[in-house]
């Protein structure tokens, strides 16, 4: 799939369908539909009929006679153009490319309106609406090859001179970002069987590779080296030895940002085994990592003019005669220990000893990922993902990239009266903190192994990992962080 831009009539345009967008206002709608039916020839009887009114997320098809450059035209819905926003776009976009599929057009021109706001940010939301809605994991399907069309082109065009050197760039840099989000949403969906810490690795690599930036892998013998006891205690009871990945992007000399990302390639509890039902979602633990490994990508191919580290543990939770139990003491990178009374709250052991480790980079910001708690799935559901950190500055920051990317985020307080529940008897901190605020007590243990920098903690274990598809997603994993990071990160400095 490839995104373009032409500047152009609307009547010149070639494709197997072209989307047109009307608002849903009586006068401009009126108006808009009568461009159409002047320029393109066509008669959208449903609209005349009162049938098809413009609103939100509403389709209709038209066609054309035989022998003309456009076969057919849909007629997407945008709803009030007081209303529109970014993720109006987006969404119009994403009903337009399903439609796209539906008929399995080839070719699909996408023709802008008139748009509010800034024209590249508009430009950039049709784009991403498009080529988001139409990602699939279907590599592990071999039949009903016909049935899985998915257009090769997508042309976003506009007559607007105006609009043409914007759009351009606009549609470039979405298609690398969607691109960066499809590679996160593959990682996360692909099996435990053939996504484990070395392949994870491995993955990192083959992306720092195509997209200019550097991934060093430590291997276990190396991270034992280290004293990282969280990575080595949680992946023990693994077939599959651990991995730290280390990326690096941007010269050093400017405000460094670490992205931490939690790397489990499957979390089946452990000894502290998790029920069957519901298990196999597990092989997306390591959204965290696919954020940063997909992060790294946008940000290398947009060349942003950053300095960024990304750091991975990656390992696999299993039980087995060598795993960890409940009740041992692990000790960190920074020398501090953790009893572990859960084997099942394994990503904060991993995460302890890349936090302590973030420190030597002496950076500006750190920001973890992770599917860390089922606890914030019950707090905040799929649509938010909960921040939690020690600098309002940077969780501003990170809401209004929130806002923009849509993938939002909510902040979740670190009172000190949370501190206690996590307080151990036998080590300095213990891995988990009773029944109540779940979510909290797991940020609480991370603080205790953040340096001295600004921080923030992204829960994402609810809008990572997908019950069900959105106008733009879809079941499974979603790629969240990539957009949200990479918009971070066009602001910094
Ligand atoms: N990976 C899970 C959290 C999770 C749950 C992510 C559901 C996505 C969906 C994490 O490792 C875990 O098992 N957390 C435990 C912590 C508990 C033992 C304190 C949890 O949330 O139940
Ligand atoms: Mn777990
Ligand atoms: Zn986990």
């Amino acid at each position: 799939m490839n995104a373009s831009f032409k500047r152009s009539p609307i009547n010149r345009l070639t494709a197997d369908l072209l989307c047109v967008f009307v608002h849903q206002d009586p006068a401009l709608f009126t108006k808009e539909i009568s461009a159409l039916s002047r320029k393109l020839g066509i008669k959208i009887s449903p609209a005349e009929a009162g049938d098809f009114k413009g609103k939100e997320g509403e389709t209709v098809f038209a066609y054309l006679h035989k022998g003309t450059r456009i076969q057919r035209v849909c007629v997407v819905g945008l709803g009030e153009k007081k209303n529109l926003t970014q993720e109006k776009y987006r969404r119009a976009a994403a009903a337009a490319a399903k439609q796209a599929r539906a008929v399995k057009a080839n070719h699909v021109a996408l023709f802008l309106p008139s748009l509010n706001g800034k024209p590249a940010e508009a430009v950039f939301a049709f784009t991403e609406g498009a080529m988001l809605a139409l990602y699939r994991f279907d590599k592990y399907i071999t039949r009903n090859n016909e049935t899985r069309s998915t257009p090769e082109e997508i042309l976003i065009a506009t007559d607007s001179a105006a609009l043409a050197k914007a759009g351009n760039d606009a549609v470039q840099q979405a298609q690398i970002v969607c691109e960066a989000t499809s590679l996160a949403r593959d990682l996360a969906n692909t099996p435990g069987l053939e996504l484990y810490p070395e392949t994870l690795a491995e993955a990192a690599l083959q992306s720092a590779n195509r997209s200019g930036f550097t991934a060093t892998i430590l291997d276990e013998r190396a991270i034992q080296d280290l004293g990282m006891g969280g990575v080595v205690g949680v992946s023990q009871g693994s077939r599959r030895p651990p991995r730290f990945i280390i990326m690096e992007y941007g010269k050093s000399t400017d405000k460094t940002v670490v992205l931490v990302g939690k790397g489990v390639t499957f979390d089946t509890g452990g000894i502290s085994i998790k029920p069957a039902a519901g298990m196999a979602e597990m092989k997306m633990d390591m959204c965290g990592a696919a954020a940063v490994i997909g992060t790294f990508e946008a940000v290398a191919r947009l060349r942003l003019p950053v300095h960024i580290v990304g750091l991975v543990p990656a390992v696999e939770n299993m039980p087995g005669g060598n795993s960890i139990r409940p009740g041992d003491i692990l000790r960190h990178y920074n020398g501090m220990t953790s009893e572990v009374d859960n084997t099942d709250a394994e990503g904060r052991l991993i995460l302890a000893d890349a936090l302590a480790y973030a420190e030597r980079y002496k950076p500006s910001a750190v920001i973890d990922l992770a599917t860390l708690t089922g606890a914030c799935v019950v707090a905040l559901g799929h649509y938010a993902t909960g921040m939690m950190g020690n600098s309002t500055g940077l969780m501003e920051k990170l809401t209004a990239a929130g806002e923009k990317s849509y993938e939002r985020v909510w902040p979740l307080p670190l009172f000190d009266e949370y501190e206690k529940l996590i307080k151990s008897d036998v080590a300095d901190v213990k891995n988990v903190g009773g029944r109540w605020a779940g979510a909290i007590t797991a940020g609480w243990f991370l603080k205790k192994f953040i340096g001295d920098y600004p921080w923030v903690h992204l829960d994402i274990a609810g809008t990572a990992i997908l019950e069900e598809a959105g106008p733009y997603t879809q079941r499974g994993g979603s790629g969240v962080g990539v957009r949200l990071l990479t918009e971070f990160l066009r602001k910094w400095k």
